[in-house]
């Protein structure tokens, strides 16, 4: 049997893409179905007033807050957004009302007029007086490290909001049923949705069921956004007694929905004369925008990354995610590692330059090692891998060459050393306490997981996983579509746990399934049995431990290690900023299928060399002034530069064949490795997205 971890066979989401088979939302159609639409919010703080329809409503479905028979709330962390506004508006993008009509244009005529009395907003995150989570992370003591110290590096680094921009946008279709609600939809964490519906409708986990449409995307932008809009629609198709789609075009899409948090991040390093790190102290600030979402876990994530792949006794970290008023900021792939690493690593250089060493001698000298302990005071295994890729990386690039031979010719080379925990943080992983399965089929096995193809990969990699672990092919292997009512909750598609945890519960699974098969094969064990179902239900790393109070602890399972260089031209006349080259260096435990792991790593730079260079979202009272794709942009193939990419491979003894996360980190490097390569050629940046406007402002060096 050839083993099928380890090469990259044919997806199996593949055909049914190129061949047009796949049924995307916008595809679905039902009986009698509605078309949907949101009214929000003109203004971006103010109490309202009164809510008054100005046109004719002949033929029209409306709902308004008093239509909706459970909590008037999205279900989240803090539970404070409302499904529609109660009296208050918050940001501009805010929903009021919900109107359905037959024919989708009828849309067009609905005009409504909403009186406000506005009040004063918030737009400085640093200036609001509300604050969705702060935390502290501390090691050691601040004062010694910096007794130790024989200079102190200082600087702020700012970054930008980012839209995730997946190819297919936001969109759902609620049926009615039987008393109950199905949601069908553009999803990435079909659970989240699910249990959103059961609040707002006030109805029996078992009177909804949530399934996956083919789903173009995500990154973080359909992991939480989906439950609103679910909402909505399940509203409207409640009160119509008939279907409800709801397809949000690009423009609604980019002005109402979730983004990066913006960040403020502020370093003080301890150095010694050598360019040893004696203390951190770090200040992190996010933008949360004007509801809690998700901005708790991207807080804690981006903290806990906020020292870099560094070791240092005396580590002070402390982080706020500050509520302002525009549309609420959320999940986007790397959730808050990117901001904080790209100021570390932006940081790093500017220690580099200050003690006159060399950037990578400063990142080799303080890179974590095997045993080493993080800011949390986490032990590193085996598979920690800092000093291999950034070797790696300096090697590929000839970083050293180029670096002494550009001086002064307006091109650049900077580099980037970073880190990712796989899975989510802290006792994440217990608390969601994740479930996979597979079923012995009468042509091979199902694979039942709640996680989500979102053109990652997600079916074939568990597919692969599954085979290996039975011993069966590749190709007797399906997986199920997702549905809530089918596959039980494997947690939420995010965090780059898809592999690492829900890929290793299907080993285990598989494991006990072949372990029931004996000496028969599958086919036989069915012809004789009959159907079979095995789950698996996560289990912490032996040892593990988290202190969510002290926040010390096994932060995660384990990390990925990445280092980008970038090398770039600057153009003298227009202070534009080509990147020309990328190398990208990854280790990430075990590529289960080799290409799909390359396509994340190349997608992931590509994504951050973007938000280094050309995505900059342009709030104008609160909300976003360049909502097209003709003024914010996304970089076309002439835009991304040549991506080198090399995939390094130190099993982590937990995972799946040894396989970590590969989904977020890339996205990590790239922006720092920019900047780092700006600074090179001469220009002074601390703030992204580096537009030829902020490169021209910029300080000489
Ligand atoms: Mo995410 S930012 O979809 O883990």
């Amino acid at each position: 049997m050839p083993r099928s971890v380890g090469r990259s066979v044919r997806r199996k989401d593949g055909d049914d893409k190129v061949t047009g088979r796949a049924l995307y939302i916008d595809d679905l159609t039902f009986p009698g179905m509605l078309h949907g639409m949101t009214v929000r919010a003109t203004i971006p703080c103010g109490r309202i007033d009164r809510v008054r329809p100005a046109f004719d409503t002949t033929g029209f479905v409306l709902v308004d807050r008093h239509d909706i028979p459970g909590r008037n709330v999205v279900a989240g962390i803090m539970d404070d957004q409302p499904c529609l506004a109660v009296h208050e508006v918050r940001h501009a993008a805010e929903p009021i009302m919900l109107v359905a009509h037959e024919e989708r244009d009828a849309l067009a005529r609905v005009h409504v007029d909403i009186d406000y009395t506005p009040a004063t907003p918030v737009f400085e995150p640093r200036w609001s007086s509300e604050c969705f989570k702060s935390l502290v992370i501390e090691k050691g003591r601040l004062d010694a490290g910096f007794a130790e110290a024989y200079t102190v590096v200082e600087g702020e680094y700012r970054t930008g909001h980012q839209e995730q921009l997946y190819l297919e946008t936001n969109g759902v279709i609620a049926v009615p049923e039987g008393g109950g609600m199905t949601v069908y939809g553009s999803l990435q964490c079909p659970h989240y949705v699910h249990r959103a519906l059961v609040m707002a409708l006030g109805l029996q986990a078992g009177q909804v069921r949530v399934v996956q449409a083919e789903t173009g995307g995500g990154f973080g932008g359909k992991e939480e956004y989906p439950s609103i809009l679910a909402c909505h629609a399940a509203l409207l198709a409640r009160k119509a007694g008939r279907p409800v789609k709801m397809i949000y075009d690009r423009a609604e899409d980019m002005w109402a929905t979730t983004k990066r948090h913006p960040s403020i991040v502020r370093h003080r390093t301890g150095v010694t004369r050598e360019g040893r790190i004696t203390a951190m102290d770090i200040d992190l600030v996010l933008d949360g925008g004007a509801y809690c979402t998700l901005s708790p876990v991207v807080l804690s994530r981006a903290s806990i990354h906020a020292s870099g792949p560094y070791r240092c006794d005396h580590i002070r970290i402390r982080g706020r995610a500050m509520m302002t008023n525009t549309p609420p900021n959320g999940a986007f792939r790397g959730f808050g590692a990117p901001q904080s690493q790209f100021a570390t690593e932006v940081h790093m250089d500017r220690i580099a330059e200050t003690l006159g060493i060399d950037p990578v001698a400063v990142r080799e000298q303080n890179a974590l090692r095997p045993g080493d302990t993080t800011a949390t005071g986490q032990v590193l295994g085996e598979d920690a891998s800092a000093v291999e890729v950034l070797q790696a990386a300096v090697r590929k690039s000839k970083y050293h060459e180029k670096r002494a031979r550009w001086r002064g010719t307006g091109k650049g080379i900077g580099l980037s050393l970073f880190f990712h925990g796989s899975g989510f943080t802290g006792s994440g992983e217990v608390t969601l306490a994740s479930k996979a399965s597979v079923e012995l089929t009468a042509g091979g096995v199902r694979v039942l997981v709640s996680s989500t193809e979102i053109g990652q990969g997600t079916r074939t990699m568990h597919a692969q996983i599954v085979a290996d672990a039975l011993g069966i092919p590749y190709e007797v292997v399906e997986t199920a579509a997702v549905d809530t009512a089918v596959v039980p909750d494997s947690g939420p598609t995010v965090a780059s746990r898809t592999c690492m945890v829900v890929g290793r519960l299907l080993q285990r699974a598989a494991g006990d399934l072949k372990a029931r098969l004996g000496r028969l094969s599958p086919a036989a064990y069915f012809a004789a049995h009959g159907p079979l179902v095995v789950t698996a239900e996560y289990e912490p790393p032996p040892g593990a431990a988290w202190d969510e109070q002290a926040y010390r602890g096994d932060a995660y399972g384990s990390y990925g290690w990445g280092c980008h260089v970038a090398e770039i031209d600057v153009r003298p006349d227009t202070w534009a900023v080509q990147p020309v080259r990328m190398t990208a260096v990854a280790e990430i435990g075990r590529a289960i299928h080799p290409m799909m792991a390359t396509g994340q790593i190349e997608g992931g730079t590509a994504q951050g060399v973007a938000w280094a260079l050309l995505e900059e979202v342009v709030m104008r009272d609160g909300a976003m002034a360049n909502h097209t794709l003709t003024n914010y942009l996304i970089p076309t193939a002439a835009d991304t530069p040549r991506i080198d990419t090399v995939i390094l491979e130190r099993p982590y003894a937990h995972g799946p064949f040894g396989a970590k996360g590969v989904g977020e980190m890339p996205i990590d490097g790239p922006a720092p490795a920019i900047v780092n390569a700006l600074r090179h050629a001469g220009y002074d940046v601390r703030a992204i997205p580096a537009t030829p406007e902020r490169v021209m402002k910029a300080g000489r060096l």
